[in-house]
């Protein structure tokens, strides 16, 4: 607990700065250009669990405030509740809204964004030119995905400003955020598109973006954008970033979210075999790692087989392999071996009881795993639970993924 107040400190620190940094125009030199480090939060509550950072917006009154952003990796463009105007707006912005100067739909973002990065999906609405701005032109809708109901969600791009960085980014309508936890104003993308956040973040600073997703609702985790140290208290001497094992990161023809190739699935000793370099898709919003039903059912039963002799209990969906977990009151964890994902270049991600066992109420506790059906594709999802207090490191500038080991053993052990 100690260490994570320590990081709330050092992040509001970096966050202030930064704002400081905007408020007056002020650009530090290249070399020294600090990283961003924002606050990351756990929401329950809507349809799956979720992950959230706060991120400055400009206000309608011209002052930065924190907002609250779901953190997609896999999103193409950044959308939230705000509305468009023409720049210099004969309409007075009204109070509590954000008010954007939209992009026309002659402007060449829009034709790009609806030809290459656009959310295609039989249940959006075709986009059209026929919303016309009074006194301007034509405004330019474009199809999002919703990542919580995977709906289709039309949105009006604009210039937009976050942490005084100006990008291009969705306009929705406030009916559009009540699929998201409570005080979310909108989707943070965070994927390869040169419309996502990193692509407009980088230069001078690096496209390096970590993640350290909290367990707990109450814990604040972090999200650290660019290349910096990290420590960690207690262990105040030790670089976190110093210390990750990597897997190349793959590149997909059909995506431009972050992949992984996974070869193996050890369990005690024996390995489910997957074809070589299987695709491995990483996800910030699906809450539980999904595999495909061939893949599944040898996973399973080999955890079946290596944890026979605790008591099953009927299974709670969406998970199929559930224990009866003797609390009797206080937490008495079960068990389990490591699930082992030998990855591409031959990493060993070890998958501890704490990331493959999700305690349901006091009685019930499930590997939580989940099957995709017969034709999942990609084969294999990792979802934010088996991300849990692990310190994840998307290196685009060095094409890898990193991960630490758990930073719960590392803070019980240290
Ligand atoms: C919208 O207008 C632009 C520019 O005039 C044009 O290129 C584009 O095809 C139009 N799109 C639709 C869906 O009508
Ligand atoms: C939502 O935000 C408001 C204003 O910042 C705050 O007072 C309230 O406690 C927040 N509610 C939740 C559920 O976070
Ligand atoms: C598991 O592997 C280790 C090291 O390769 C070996 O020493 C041990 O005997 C194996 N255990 C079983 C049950 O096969
Ligand atoms: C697996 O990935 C490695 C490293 O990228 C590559 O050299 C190898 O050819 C791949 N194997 C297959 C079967 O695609
Ligand atoms: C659970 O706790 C109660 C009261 O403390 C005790 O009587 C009972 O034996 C405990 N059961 C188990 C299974 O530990
Ligand atoms: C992977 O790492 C774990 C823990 O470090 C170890 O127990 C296991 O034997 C390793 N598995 C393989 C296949 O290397």
């Amino acid at each position: 607990m100690f260490h994570l107040i320590q990081l709330i400190v050092m992040v509001l620190a970096f966050i202030s700065h930064e704002h400081e940094a905007v408020a007056t125009l002020w650009e530090p030199p290249l070399d020294s250009y600090p990283p961003l480090i924002a606050p990351v939060t756990k929401r329950t509550g809507a349809a799956k669990d979720l992950y959230t950072v706060e991120i400055m917006t400009d206000w309608v009154s011209g002052q930065y405030v924190p907002s609250d952003f779901l953190i997609d990796i896999d999103a193409h463009l950044a959308w939230h509740a705000c509305i468009v105007q023409p720049p210099i707006s004969t309409y007075k912005c009204p109070i509590d809204t954000l008010c954007n100067t939209y992009i026309p739909c002659s402007d060449i973002i829009c034709s790009d964004i609806r030809t290459f990065y656009s959310y295609e999906s039989p249940s959006c609405i075709p986009v059209n030119n026929n919303t016309v701005l009074p006194g301007a032109g034509c405004t330019c809708p474009i199809n999002v995905a919703n990542p919580v109901t995977g709906g289709c969600l039309q949105v009006e791009i604009s210039y937009d400003d976050f942490t005084g960085v100006s990008l291009v980014a969705g306009c929705a309508p406030s009916s559009a955020l009540v699929s998201l936890p409570k005080n979310v104003t909108g989707v943070m993308a965070f994927s390869r598109s040169p419309y996502a956040y990193p692509a407009q973040l980088t230069n001078p600073r690096k496209n390096i973006l970590a993640l350290y997703f909290p367990s707990t609702t109450s814990a604040r985790g972090l999200l650290l954008f660019g290349e910096s140290p990290l420590y960690l208290p207690p262990h105040s001497d030790v670089d976190v970033t110093s210390s990750l094992s990597y897997t190349p990161l793959l590149a997909h023809p059909n995506s431009l979210g972050y992949f992984i190739g996974v070869n193996a699935i050890v369990i005690k000793n024996r390995s489910t075999d997957l074809p070589i370099n299987t695709t491995t898709k990483l996800s910030t919003t699906d809450p539980y790692t999904t595999l495909r039903t061939d893949i599944y059912n040898r996973v399973a039963q080999r955890f079946s087989k290596v944890t026979k002799r605790i008591p099953r209990v009927a299974p709670v969906p969406p998970f199929s392999l559930c224990f009866k977990s003797f609390t009797n009151g206080t937490q008495v964890g079960l068990k389990v071996p490591g699930i082992n994902l030998i990855l591409q270049g031959g990493k060993n991600w070890t998958i501890s009881t704490e990331n493959s066992i999700k305690q349901i109420g006091k009685e019930v506790a499930c590997l939580a795993f989940v099957d995709g059906g017969a034709k999942r594709e990609p084969a294999i999802v990792i979802g934010t639970f088996q991300f849990q207090d692990y310190f994840i490191v998307f290196d685009v500038e060095n094409s890898r993924f990193g991960f630490s080991s758990s930073l719960l053993h590392k803070r019980t052990s240290g």
